[in-house]
């Protein structure tokens, strides 16, 4: 079939080839260890799997309304408003089937043709592909381990020009696990109200953060909340990636719009989803805690086991579920090394390059599987580069 011309600019998520790629290998017989996959392996808690049970029995059946349902939008404006320490309004929250339909819609609404946005990279690979796809123009700015992945604030400045529709940040960070310091966001907003810049704040990880590190998002701060999207849902927090449910705040005529292009693609998420997402936020938030003490094992974990082998680095992220480990000693290009490690000793990573071209001589490993795989994980890595 013909397909139209867009489609050529739009891109996908490597996680995802490896993926089959290791699922091939499975069906060799071979025993893959994973640590590609971004996915929590805690099941989602009893309560919340409660409250779908009962919302079907109570007749959430029916198409909702495409913004969300009051009372879901009504819990998280108070969650948004109390964790960041913002006023939010019902009329500026947007829930969508996940996530990610908040940066597509997001993009989709505010950027035009010509336009350009700047992203992180290495960064999560659907911001490139949908800029891409509006015909705008991508202007990645490199996160550098030297500053623990947060933006190089130089390059960031040096990046905007007349045209600069729109900058997307990710605190805590996918792939590198970096996080934003408040004086990043201070520097970033002072140059988003310079410049009348729209930021997209990816805050999907906000609940997964380890030692003193503290979530602040950049809405809070002066002047910003009118021109800020934060994107939010339940899939990592509450261990929900496949109910698909997330949502967006942001200003209300924003929202309006988003709205319009729910009514145009989804018609609405899924009531039943969105009632067990009320009792995650509404609900005991124990397993939150728990889960995220676990993670914090398996980071301290996966960080020393790194470090111990020669030749690889790893800085220790303050949070996400993801490390990325320097691999430039290795006498081959990570993308190399990461086929290497899978074919040879069945142990699935992602290579830097998968989130961009500043990802080169990284591995991005996450630590979300079990501490099973993390430790025979880091086995075969050992013994692979001491063959290497
Ligand atoms: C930074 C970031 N944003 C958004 C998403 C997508 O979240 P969802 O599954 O809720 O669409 C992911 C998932 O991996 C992510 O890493």
């Amino acid at each position: 079939m013909k397909l139209a011309k867009r489609m050529s600019r739009l891109g996908t998520e490597t996680a995802f080839d490896v993926l089959v790629k290791a699922k091939a290998l499975e069906a060799q017989g071979r025993d893959v260890v994973h640590l590609e996959i971004g996915e929590p392996n805690f099941d989602t808690s009893k309560n919340i799997c409660d409250a779908a049970v009962k919302a079907i029995r109570d007749g959430y059946t029916h198409y909702g309304p495409a913004a969300g349902l009051p009372e879901l939008r009504e819990a998280i404006a108070k969650y948004i408003s109390d964790s960041r320490g913002i006023e939010v309004s019902v009329d500026e929250v947007a829930v969508t089937p996940g996530a990610k339909p908040i940066m597509f819609f997001g993009i989709l609404s505010c950027v035009d043709e010509g336009d350009e946005v700047i992203y992180p990279n290495p960064g999560f690979p659907i911001y490139e592909s949908v800029i891409n796809f509006v015909g705008a123009k991508p202007v990645p700015v490199p996160l550098r381990e030297e500053v623990d992945f947060r933006f190089d604030l130089d390059a960031l400045r040096d990046s905007v020009s007349d045209k600069t529709r729109m900058i997307i940040i990710n605190s805590p960070q996918n792939p590198t696990g970096g996080f934003l310091l408040k004086s990043d966001l201070e520097a970033i907003a002072e140059l988003a109200i310079e410049n009348n810049i729209t930021i997209m704040s990816d805050e999907v990880y906000s609940q997964i953060i380890y030692d003193d590190a503290k979530h602040e998002s950049i809405a809070a701060l002066p002047g910003m909340k009118e021109r800020t999207i934060i994107i939010e849902g339940h899939s990592k927090t509450y261990a929900m990636t496949g109910w698909r449910l997330g949502y967006g705040v942001m200003p209300a005529d924003l929202a309006a719009q988003i709205t319009k292009l729910m009514v145009n693609s989804n018609s609405c998420t899924a009531a039943i989803v969105q009632m067990a997402g009320l009792e995650a936020l509404t609900g005991p938030q124990d397993e939150v805690g728990k889960m995220v003490a676990e993670l914090k094992r398996r980071r301290d974990a996966i960080v020393s086991g790194l470090n111990a082998i020669e030749g690889i680095t790893c800085k220790n992220p303050l949070g996400a579920f993801y490390v990325f480990p320097n691999v430039t000693a290795m006498p081959m290009s990570s993308d190399d090394f990461a086929e290497h490690l899978l074919q040879k000793y069945a142990v699935a990573t992602l290579s830097g390059t998968a989130f961009g071209e500043y990802g080169d001589g990284y591995l991005r490993l996450s630590y979300a599987g079990s501490m099973e795989s993390i430790k025979e994980g880091l086995k075969r890595i050992a013994e692979a580069v001491d063959k290497l």
